[in-house]
């Protein structure tokens, strides 16, 4: 039987920068890790957008998004440039630390997003690292990107990088919340 795991969600902070790269160290190889100027430069450009989940011993998850556009890529190590006339929730990064892994926090970090998401038709992201899996689970699905510098921006991404989506609102779009299970 799986016992409850303490932990809240809330606004990521500025004083949070470090205890994220150190999941993001745990989380991802060289290749992928993203610069501390970059991840404070998204906070600064989306930080309605950024929540990290907290465990007793600190930070332990995170997830960066931004307001963004159907078909368009963040490529790797990229600032946000949040769209004006944005009509998707772009999840640009989700990371649970290990020692946290299979409680719940990804799902619940990406349903805590997705019930801000007012007025987006879309949610969309690039499945790394095997976990389309996971997003299909969530509602996405594997979709075409926009033109030729969302394609280079996919192939910015090492190993297989998927462009996934989920509808949000509009006929049969699922409910942002309909398959959350609180711990
Ligand atoms: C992928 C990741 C965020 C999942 O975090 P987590 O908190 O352990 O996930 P959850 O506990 O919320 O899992 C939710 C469900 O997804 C499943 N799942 C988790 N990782 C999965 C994967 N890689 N592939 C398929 N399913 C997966 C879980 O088994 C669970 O299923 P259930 O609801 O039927 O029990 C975490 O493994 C991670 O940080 N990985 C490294 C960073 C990364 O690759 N991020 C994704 C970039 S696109």
């Amino acid at each position: 039987m799986q016992h409850a795991y303490p932990f809240h969600l809330r606004a990521m902070r500025a004083d949070d920068l470090d205890a994220v790269l150190a999941v993001q160290a745990a989380c991802y190889p060289p290749a992928m890790q993203e610069a501390a100027a970059v991840v404070l430069a998204r906070l600064r450009a989306a930080g309605e957008c950024c929540v990290v989940a907290q465990d007793a011993e600190g930070v332990c998850g995170y997830l960066f998004a931004y307001p963004s556009s159907l078909g368009m890529v963040t490529p790797l190590g990229a600032e946000f440039a949040p769209a004006r006339d944005a009509d998707t929730l772009y999840l640009h990064d989700l990371s649970v630390a290990p020692r946290a892994h299979g409680r719940g926090l990804a799902r619940r970090l990406v349903e805590y997003l997705l019930a801000r998401a007012h007025g987006l038709r879309s949610s969309a992201l690039v499945s790394v690292q095997d976990t389309a899996g996971f997003w299909k689970a969530l509602g996405y699905e594997a979709a075409e990107v926009d033109g030729g510098d969302a394609r280079a921006a996919l192939a910015t991404y090492p190993g297989v990088a998927r462009y996934m989506v989920r509808t949000l609102t509009g006929p049969g779009a699922p409910s942002p919340n309909c398959s959350s299970r609180r711990p």
